[in-house]
């Protein structure tokens, strides 16, 4: 799988720990980020993955320099033989095009319980709403910005005193619970797809394994 992060790359680590535990059995063959100094290269760098930074070309405007954008990442995909693209902290909208090359392929972490709170900044809009839960969200990506098929969710209670920091906190910490469970789910051949409803399929669990958070509600799958 490649791996594309903008910047602190905690859940590219969380893929990384699981696959050297051997709780995932895919490989990070790259992580490409739009941004040099994006902590998840030095992370890819210390662990002997190939990073490549990639940055929109400066002489071209709108959706030109995005498709030569995405071109330019594709054909990095491309060359290291890449199966499935993970979003992790990907702070770039793709293209239906870029969707498109890559079916049912390209996955995405969201700290919310989606549908709700889509776009940036998912915990504050979370906080600002009121809700008494959140949570986070693993999906196949389609040609709407977070909207495509859930796979994995899990839901966090928000507390009175919360902030949109202490909240991301403990959500992250889930988040990187279902992230490499989701990719485990698609090696195993668990997640099928009807329409935009995924089931998956009987199997283990991730419950025995690793510690569940508290007052986590894990859904379905983990
Ligand atoms: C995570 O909260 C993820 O859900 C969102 O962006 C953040 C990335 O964090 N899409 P990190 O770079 O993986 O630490």
């Amino acid at each position: 799988m490649a791996v594309l992060a903008s910047g602190r790359g905690s859940n590219l680590q969380a893929l990384i720990d699981a696959s050297e535990r051997g709780r995932i059995e895919s490989k990070i063959v790259v992580v490409v980020s739009d941004r040099p100094d994006a902590k998840a290269l030095e992370r890819a760098r210390k662990h002997k993955i190939p990073g490549e930074a990639i940055v929109p070309p400066a002489e071209l405007k709108g959706e030109a320099r995005r498709a030569r954008h995405e071109e330019q990442i594709s054909k990095v995909l491309d060359h290291f033989r890449t199966d499935v693209v993970v979003l992790a902290g990907f702070m770039r909208i793709l293209s239906p095009n870029f969707v498109r090359r890559y079916p049912q392929r390209v996955l995405n972490i969201h700290p919310a319980l989606l549908p709700a709170f889509r776009g940036v900044e998912a915990q504050s809009q979370a906080i600002d709403w009121g809700v008494r839960l959140s949570g986070c969200t693993t999906h196949f990506v389609d040609q709407e910005v977070d909207h495509g098929p859930i796979i994995l969710q899990a839901a966090v209670p928000v507390r009175p005193e919360d902030t949109a920091d202490s909240l991301s906190e403990r959500i992250l910490a889930v988040e990187h619970q279902l992230l490499p469970r989701t990719i485990r789910l698609m090696e195993q051949g668990r997640v099928e797809m009807e329409g935009r409803r995924v089931k998956i399929r009987p199997g283990d669990s991730w419950k025995s394994l690793d510690r569940v958070l508290p007052d986590v509600l894990y859904g379905d799958g983990y």
